[in-house]
């Protein structure tokens, strides 16, 4: 019998509708492809969220779109939310971008990846991107894993006239949650990278905790996987004097996890090449009973309201939401692979959008991935 897979597509707002069409492209090419289509079926439907569901629905998600999420959809493509139109009127959960939050919270998909590697999308355009030498960043490859449904970002807040608090707590459970991703993301691995957990538990009591059970967990759960602590502080410096010491699964707490993954992205040094993907659990680790497979995929990337009409969109970091959708969400590391194959031969034979100085328009550099994937699919 046919695996069926439920993806829900969140095309947004600004350059989102054009990317995700591209995305989608890909998609349907390898869903057609006869060794995918004997034993995989996919099922998509698109709808609003953002700034185009406030003007149509007056919420930038509606509660019948969140339960589609919640329970139909197995994974989620989202593409960007907001702009102009609606930033100087909305703000939290009320503006464009709400939407996106409560879609994350709604599927508990606690653990942000980020893979950040040298030759990904391509090694040119690291090369002529990044703002590293090259033999800095020559072999750079490892995954940010951000826990990224509690700490500070969700704690208790205070907020007075002269004083200010925001609670930054972790429970021995979201720690252990968060941990085994990163532990089996190594696992994907071989040999199985090491998994460097990032904190400052030399200050904060809660990274204390995160600590002592980052390593209780690996070592009765994974005893054939590496690991290290490093300070939060000195892990930023050491990614931008030799980030390959780094190469593994960079695990983080939300705040940390938040500016280790954007530091990161310096590595290719460009905006509209890079995915990520939110999942509550990875092939190979039990869930827990009632719960179900959850994962969103979106580039780090926005809207870009400047150039959106304009079919001059990168969609590189969309597409590779899809190769990383194949591999996380449905086990399906040869299409994953063929996707990620396909950009960065694509990318290397000079097909670029305007970002990366090239002259190809968003269907053009779609068009080039699908006819390169017939090449080598
Ligand atoms: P942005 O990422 O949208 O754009 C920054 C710059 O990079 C712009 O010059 C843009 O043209 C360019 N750019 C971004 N993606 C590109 C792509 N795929 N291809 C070619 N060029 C690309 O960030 P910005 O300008 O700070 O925010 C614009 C809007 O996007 C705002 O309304 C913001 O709230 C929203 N936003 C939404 C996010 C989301 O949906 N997750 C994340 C970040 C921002
Ligand atoms: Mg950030």
């Amino acid at each position: 019998m046919a695996h069926t897979h439920n993806i829900l597509l969140f095309p947004g707002d600004g350059i989102g509708p054009e990317v995700m069409a591209e995305a989608v492209k890909i998609l349907n090419h390898v869903a057609s492809l006869a060794s995918v289509s004997a034993s995989h079926q996919f099922h998509f439907r698109s709808e609003l969220i953002g700034g185009c569901s406030i003007d149509e629905h007056g919420k930038s998600v509606t509660p019948e779109v969140l339960s589609i999420a919640r329970d139909w959809a197995d994974a989620v493509l989202f593409a960007a939310v907001g702009g102009p139109k609606w930033d100087s009127q909305r703000r939290g959960l009320d503006g464009p971008e709400g939407g996106l939050l409560q879609v994350r919270r709604a599927l508990d998909i606690y653990a942000n990846l980020r893979p950040c590697a040298a030759d990904t999308p391509s090694p040119s355009i690291s090369r002529e991107f990044s703002p590293f030498k090259r033999d800095v960043i020559e072999g750079v490859d490892f995954v940010v894993v951000r826990e990224n449904c509690g700490g500070a970002y969700f704690g208790k807040k205070i907020e007075d006239a002269d004083y200010a608090m925001d609670e930054w707590g972790y429970s021995t459970a979201e720690i252990q949650r968060v941990t085994r991703i990163a532990a089996q993301l190594a696992l994907r691995h071989n040999p199985p990278w090491p998994v460097i957990s990032l904190d400052k538990a030399n200050v904060l009591a809660s990274s204390r905790l995160w600590r002592k059970v980052f390593e209780q967990t690996m070592q009765t759960e994974f005893p054939q996987v590496q690991y290290m602590n490093q300070l939060a502080d000195s892990a930023s410096l050491i990614l931008a004097i030799n980030p390959r010491k780094l190469n593994g699964v960079l695990l983080a707490d939300n705040t940390f996890g938040d500016m280790i993954s954007d530091q990161a992205g310096s590595i290719v040094g460009t905006l509209g090449v890079l995915p990520s993907a939110s999942l509550n659990t990875l092939p190979g680790l039990p869930l827990d009973a009632g719960k179900k497979q959850k994962a969103l995929y979106e580039p780090t990337h926005g809207s870009a309201p400047d150039i959106a009409g304009k079919n001059i969109a990168n969609p590189t970091a969309m597409i590779l939401c899809v190769a990383l959708m194949f591999r996380y969400s449905f086990d399906m590391e040869k299409e994953a692979k063929q996707i990620e194959d396909a950009v960065r031969n694509v990318l290397e034979a000079g097909v670029r959008t305007g970002d990366l100085r090239g002259t190809a328009t968003t269907k053009e550099f779609g068009d080039a991935v699908v006819a390169e994937l017939e090449k080598i699919a």
